[in-house]
């Protein structure tokens, strides 16, 4: 079936705001939720917690080892590193800007932040629009709701590999930040496709892949340097493994699961910006009345 076809909104709830409920569809059998917290087809569990809808299983690969540090002591460490680096790009705001002024959608649209934290980039989006957002990481999203508390029941503990929301349920779905270290990159970008319709806006950037290259230890050759000052700057002993390991193609990779992205170089060069938009696919008309039985 034509993707336009397949795509829909869902209902929204008693309160005229669409919960993750109401947009979502099962992770193990594709029924839609149509509100409720047990799958209809399947039985599978979609409890909501503290405004956080429960849609994960047990983390494998890069997403257990970065679950596990974005849930951890280590990334309220590594933070203040990271706001030094946004700020060094002319202030967070600016820094965020670059990325965030790609971000179209109609009036009133529902969008999608992947991988959203602590929805440090939802003061930064169109008044108007719904916002919701998933993560892997259960800490970071109620520091989010304690930021936006109106985000409650707009939120999801989910991978980006897998988001439970129907096809074509936001105009618009981005991701900023975590791209580099996902478990599965081609299932992340279809996924983050699959749940955008036709003609919304996607768009995925991060610092360029390999930024620890340009560390001394790199260049003269001593990786124990490199590994030395990443764990300084607060990352665990898995994740400097992780990011030392790294070897993300992420130009052929986008192009691959996204044709005709297009790149925006952001962060004086030590960021990539990539954003695509279906073009809309015209549902077709209905069959004549004479050839319907
Ligand atoms: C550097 S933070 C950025 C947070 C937010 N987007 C921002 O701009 O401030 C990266 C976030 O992506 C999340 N993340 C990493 N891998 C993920 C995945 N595979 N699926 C969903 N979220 C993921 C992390 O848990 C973390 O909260
Ligand atoms: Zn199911």
């Amino acid at each position: 079936m034509p993707r336009a076809l397949r795509s829909m909104y869902r209902p929204p709830g008693p309160d005229g705001t669409a919960r993750v409920q109401d947009l979502a569809r099962c992770l193990d059998c594709s029924s839609d939720l149509l509100g409720r917290e047990a799958c209809p087809g399947c039985g599978r569990p979609y409890h909501e917690s503290g405004g956080i809808v429960s849609a994960i299983g047990p983390l494998t690969g890069r997403n257990r080892v970065a679950g596990a540090f974005y849930d951890g002591p280590g990334w309220a460490r590594f933070r203040p590193w990271e706001r030094l680096f946004l700020r060094v790009q002319g202030g967070e705001t600016r820094a965020r800007r670059q990325i965030l002024r790609h971000l179209t959608a109609p009036p009133f649209a529902r969008v999608l932040e992947v991988g959203i934290g602590d929805g440090a980039n939802l003061p930064l989006i169109a008044r108007d629009w719904t916002a919701y957002g998933v993560d892997i990481a259960r800490i970071p999203l109620g520091d989010c709701l304690g930021r936006e508390p109106s985000m409650a029941g707009r939120l999801a503990h989910a991978e980006a590999e897998a988001l439970p929301f129907a096809d074509g349920a936001f105009d618009a779905c981005w991701t900023l930040g975590g791209f580099n270290y996902f478990r599965d990159h081609e299932a992340a970008l279809r996924e983050m496709r699959r749940v955008t319709r036709p003609g919304g806006t996607l768009i995925v950037a991060d610092e360029v892949p390999h930024l620890h290259r340009f560390g001394i230890g790199h260049l003269i050759g001593l990786k124990a340097f490199d590994v030395f000052w990443l764990r300084a700057l607060g990352l665990d002993r898995d994740f400097v493994a992780m990011v030392l390991a790294g070897d993300l193609d992420v130009d052929s990779v986008i192009r691959g699961a996204w044709p005709g992205a297009t790149r925006h170089p952001i962060w004086g060069g030590l960021g990539y910006c990539f954003v695509h938009s279906d073009p809309e696919t015209p549902i077709p008309p209905p069959p004549p009345r004479s050839s319907l039985a």
